[in-house]
């Protein structure tokens, strides 16, 4: 192609999948098939990858995250950002209204207000220069706070560049990033398989990943976005400054945001209280947590004549939903030992009615908890739920406690094997170590069944523990040495159910190698990271043998994760069931993604070193394995070539000893352009 016309090609699909986006996220109205947005955005990353000088900063494609950085700087609000005033029954909500009218005795009684959903998340203040993202910044204190650039920059919801032909100089928009529930399940679900500790609720979730360092999580988190204020430096020809809160929110949307369609103007505080009212019940059934009520004057001039107070605007006050909370008795506390071995304290509770369901089981996370809560068996507790939140016990009624109530003590041995529990010193959790543990066995067995993994369906939860207890299944490999027949003995198991699961079992000998990776439960590796690892290592003797630094280049992929990737592959128990896998023919290795394009690079292996000028090394990897080459660690005389970036070390000694060709970063691309090479 020439170079006009890749750039009008890049600009297109730019065009395309930008308003693709904004229908998505903004108008939530989908214009795009998944399939053919993934089609264009392959095509921009490919595109981009061989021309990288032709990368804009408002690409789609730059969202995926970049390095890590050691801290965030703290930066000044361009206009403070301001807490909000909280009221919990009406009448807070009319004091606040008598308390802003006396300050403006002349406005009229009939006014609007505007109600807004109370967002449980994080602050972010967004500030586009000449219509381009240039700065996000996170509440801080206020006054000042830490500018996340390159986290906000993933959220999909936040428009890199604004839809507007004639920008002001600067726009800043402020609204709240938030995880939606099932991404925060999901989140949790993949920390608990991990071995990680739960957030504990979607703000703390949301809050912990805009501050996250590595951007490149930050991308896989998946945080959302609705804006809720607008500052505009000028009027232009396509923005007009609104008068109103309700305007300032179509604007919003119109130029490119994501603005919580909940919204309403209501022309009364009796009306304020219906909204109120009717979303108390129906918020429960949102995507997300909503903790309030936000209401604001609509008229912005009046907002701007009562201005603020030391804390929070005089124009607005958050009236909050009361907690989901409700005090029961603990009955008794068990302690239940999950996959990874980690023993946790459950409170066995009368039950209870919380946000809509029953509950009777709360987690008390570990001996720390139990300890900062002082919670004793008998003890009258306040649980909390909400959402799919883990019910969780927040506090303890202690001048309720009985006479008898009993304090609790973590037992110093495994509850299900027996065997000593190790408490290490800085960590709070206590494990079972013993891979023999039917408890970790079992974990094991149904995290290898389940959905995301093997997917095996029959093989439910009693059939694990059955086939444990029978001595059937030592390790998941034992399952597919399993008969029809041996099934058949386990109790309450027909003949046709036994075939049945048999069929299931050896369906999962299809399941690709990223689903068999994360079914075997490395500690730290969730079923995105088992992709990210299996799309960079393309069998498990190539995952086997990659040193901490090759595993920690894979995008996503930090230095905690690598390390226990590393380690898990050392141990000889789990090489031994690698092996017995192998042989029952389960998919240990996939085929390349792209196996379709050219292969200029094929059989050629490289090193990467040095500081390239324009490519990450994650991305230079990847392009070298996609024109199918393949990328080590260190250089031998299997090296084919050195890609030699600024500041390379022994890697470059260790190359021209050896008299191995080094490649320039620009060399490296006019070899990749070259079909049939070398
Ligand atoms: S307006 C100057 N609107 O609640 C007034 N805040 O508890 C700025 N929040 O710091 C706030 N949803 O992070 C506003 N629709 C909404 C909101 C909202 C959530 C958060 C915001 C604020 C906090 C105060």
């Amino acid at each position: 192609m020439a170079s006009t016309s890749i750039e009008s090609r890049l600009t297109e699909l730019r065009r395309l999948l930008q308003a693709a986006s904004y229908a998505y996220y903004a108008l939530d109205a989908p214009t795009m098939e998944d399939a053919v947005y993934d089609r264009l955005y392959r095509e921009l990353v490919s595109l981009e990858a061989a021309h990288p000088h032709l990368i804009s900063p408002d690409s789609p494609t730059q969202r995926v995250g970049e390095k890590p950085v050691e801290r965030f700087n703290a930066v000044a609000h361009r206009i403070p950002l301001y807490s909000l005033e909280n009221a919990f029954d009406l009448a807070d909500l009319h004091a606040w209204d008598e308390r802003w009218r006396r300050l403006e005795p002349d406005v009229p009684k009939q006014i609007e207000y505007v109600t807004e959903l109370k967002i449980d998340g994080s602050a972010l203040a967004l500030t586009y220069e000449n219509g381009l993202l240039v700065r996000g910044v996170t509440r801080g204190d206020g006054v000042r706070g830490e500018d996340i650039t390159p986290n906000a920059r993933t959220i999909r919801a936040i428009p890199l560049r604004l839809n507007l032909a004639h920008p002001p100089a600067w726009i800043e928009v402020r609204g709240e990033a938030f995880l939606g529930l099932d991404i925060f399940a999901q989140i949790n679900r993949e920390r608990e398989e991990a071995g990680d500790a739960l957030f504990a609720n979607p703000r703390n979730a949301a809050a912990g990943t805009l501050r996250q360092l590595d951007s490149r999580i930050v991308a896989q988190r998946q945080l959302d976005f609705f804006a809720y204020t607008l500052h505009i430096s000028e009027e232009t020809s396509d923005l007009s400054l609104p008068s109103t809160q309700w305007q300032s929110l179509a604007l919003l949307q119109k130029i490119g945001f994501r603005v919580n369609p909940n919204r309403e103007c209501c022309a009364s505080l009796p009306d304020v209280e219906t909204y109120y009212r009717d979303w108390s019940l129906r918020r429960l059934d949102l995507p997300y947590l909503t903790d309030g009520v936000v209401i604001k004057l609509n008229d912005l001039d009046l907002q701007s004549q009562l201005g603020f107070t030391q804390k929070a605007p005089r124009w607005a006050i958050a009236w909050k939903y009361p907690p989901e909370e409700a005090p029961t008795q603990v009955k008794n506390i068990a302690v239940s030992v999950g996959r990874t071995g980690a023993l946790t304290p459950v409170a066995e509770l009368a039950p209870v009615q919380l946000a809509g369901t029953t509950v009777s089981r709360a987690t008390l996370h570990n001996r720390d908890r139990i300890a900062e809560l002082d919670v004793w068996i008998g003890d009258t507790v306040v649980v909390r739920k909400a959402g799919e939140i883990i019910p969780e016990v927040v506090r303890v009624l202690k001048e309720l406690r009985p006479a008898e109530a009993k304090p609790f003590e973590m037992p110093t041995h495994c509850p299900v094997c027996g065997e000593i529990a190790v408490q290490p010193t800085d960590e709070a959790v206590t494990r079972c170590v013993n891979s023999l543990c039917p408890a970790i066995l079992k974990g094991a067995l149904v995290h290898w069944v389940s959905r995301g993994a093997m997917d095996i369906d029959g093989m439910g939860e009693k059939i694990v523990d059955r086939s444990i207890e029978q001595g059937l299944i030592h390790s998941v490999a034992d399952l597919y040495t399993l008969t029809a027949e041996q099934f058949v003995n386990l109790e309450r198991m027909g003949r046709r159910s036994a075939e049945k699961l048999m069929k299931a079992i050896d369906a999962s000998k299809t399941r690709p190698w990223s689903r068999v990776l994360y079914g075997l439960g490395l500690r730290h590796v969730g079923s995105v990271t088992a992709q990210a690892l299996a799309e960079a290592f393309l069998s498990v003797e190539q995952l086997g043998k990659a040193e901490v630094d090759e595993i920690s280049a894979v995008y996503g992929i930090g230095p905690e994760i690598a390390q226990s990737v590393y380690e898990w592959f050392r141990l000889p128990p789990n090489q031994t069931l690698v092996m017995q896998l192998k042989a029952a023919g389960l998919q240990l290795s996939a085929e390349r993604a792209h196996p379709d394009g050219p292969q200029p690079l094929a059989g050629k292996t490289f090193v990467i070193t040095g500081t390239l000028p324009t490519l990450k090394r994650e991305e230079a990897k990847a392009l070298i394995e996609r024109a199918g080459g393949k990328v080590t660690g260190s250089v031998s005389k299997k090296t084919d070539f050195l890609l030699l970036g600024e500041e390379a070390g022994s890697k470059l000694e260790k190359a021209q000893a050896l008299g191995i060709p080094q490649l320039s970063e620009e060399q490296f691309f006019t070899l990749l352009s070259r079909k049939a090479m070398l």
